[in-house]
């Protein structure tokens, strides 16, 4: 059986969800890829670290071209998160003949254009789906199944961190602060929270969205974001009394040739299929011109649920390199 090197750039929440879902799923993966998929190194800054997976140490490395710069690896896994120094990785890696999988949606919205056409131009292969929404298969969806469509509108929940704490708020009284920390201590917040609380990874996540489907690339800092740090108790009690649940909303529509988009809190009346997502569920609308109204709906941060994900995009290159 082909033999596939795979280098992990990162080892924490996803990093370690995708070591663990390949040894779960072993003897699957090889089935359905006719390939032995191996982790054989893992860029970390501390490799004698006390970790709550076991992990062989040789794999661990502290230098990141030991795996960039390996002719035996295949493909390289960025799980760092933050845009520098991941994006130079990955670039790197493409221009040393490797295809790349990321789940960094801050370093993929950042240099969208340079990662594809790098891939595109060192003929490797270069997958993000892990990006937005976690676990939801989204952008393989747009980008084959939905692709004869013209899409009218993209909008949804797309940051687990602040549904959950949106939704402990409101069904809970649970104060801002301390959902917080427990949306940090389940792995769902990014390293640093304010990218979640302020809106800034939804728009990562909405601009990736919107290239996809609307061919239009539009830089997260230009998307008008609001976030949800300034929601009191008090706003979450006055959109109950209105028979409403406040959700931060990331939304995008075609308006002729122009597409309107922002990320913002919005009260959603209960009887929305939105105000039904609840914790660190996300969901996806879509509106495309043959398929009519969709609406995906999975857990959009977490270990398992966003290493589900990478590893989706690992087999389908491992697909094409058993191919070549
Ligand atoms: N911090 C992100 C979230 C992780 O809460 O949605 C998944 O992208």
């Amino acid at each position: 059986m082909k033999k596939i090197k795979i280098g992990l750039l990162g080892f924490g929440n996803i990093g370690t969800g995708t070591y663990r879902i390949l040894e779960m799923n072993h003897r699957k993966i090889a089935e359905t890829t006719g390939c032995e998929l191996e982790i054989t190194r893992i860029l970390v800054n501390d490799p004698s670290k006390k970790r709550e997976i076991s992990v062989p140490s040789g794999k661990f490395t502290k230098d990141p071209d030991t795996i960039l710069n390996d002719p035996e690896i295949d493909i390289v896994v960025e799980v760092l998160g933050g845009i520098e120094p991941a994006a130079s990785y990955m670039l790197k890696a493409m221009k040393n003949g490797k295809s790349v999988v990321t789940a960094n949606k801050a370093a993929v919205a950042a240099n969208f254009a340079e990662l594809k056409s790098v891939a595109a131009a060192n003929n490797v292969l270069f997958r993000f789906e892990a990006s937005v929404a976690g676990g939801i298969p989204v952008l393989n969806a747009l980008s084959t199944a939905l692709s004869g469509n013209e899409f009218e509108e993209i909008s949804g929940i797309v940051n687990g961190t602040t549904n959950y704490i949106l939704t402990q708020m409101t069904e809970n009284g649970s104060a801002y602060e301390d959902v917080l920390k427990d949306a940090q201590a389940k792995g769902f917040a990014e390293a640093d929270p304010t990218a979640d609380v302020e809106g800034i990874d939804a728009a990562n996540k909405l601009s990736i969205l919107m290239a996809l489907a609307f061919g239009k690339y539009v830089a997260p800092s230009d998307i008008p974001t609001t976030g949800i740090s300034k929601i009191t108790k008090a706003d979450i009690d006055a959109a109950k009394e209105r028979g409403c649940k406040i959700k931060l909303l990331a939304s995008a529509k075609k308006n002729g040739n122009d597409v309107e988009y922002s990320v913002k809190p919005v009260e959603l009346p209960l009887s929305h299929p939105l105000a039904g997502v609840s914790n660190e569920f996300n969901a996806v609308f879509v509106t495309g011109n043959a398929v009519g109204e969709l609406m995906f709906y999975g857990r959009g941060a977490g270990s398992l649920p966003t290493g589900s994900a990478v590893m989706g995009d690992i087999i389908e290159i491992a697909k094409a390199v058993a191919a070549k």
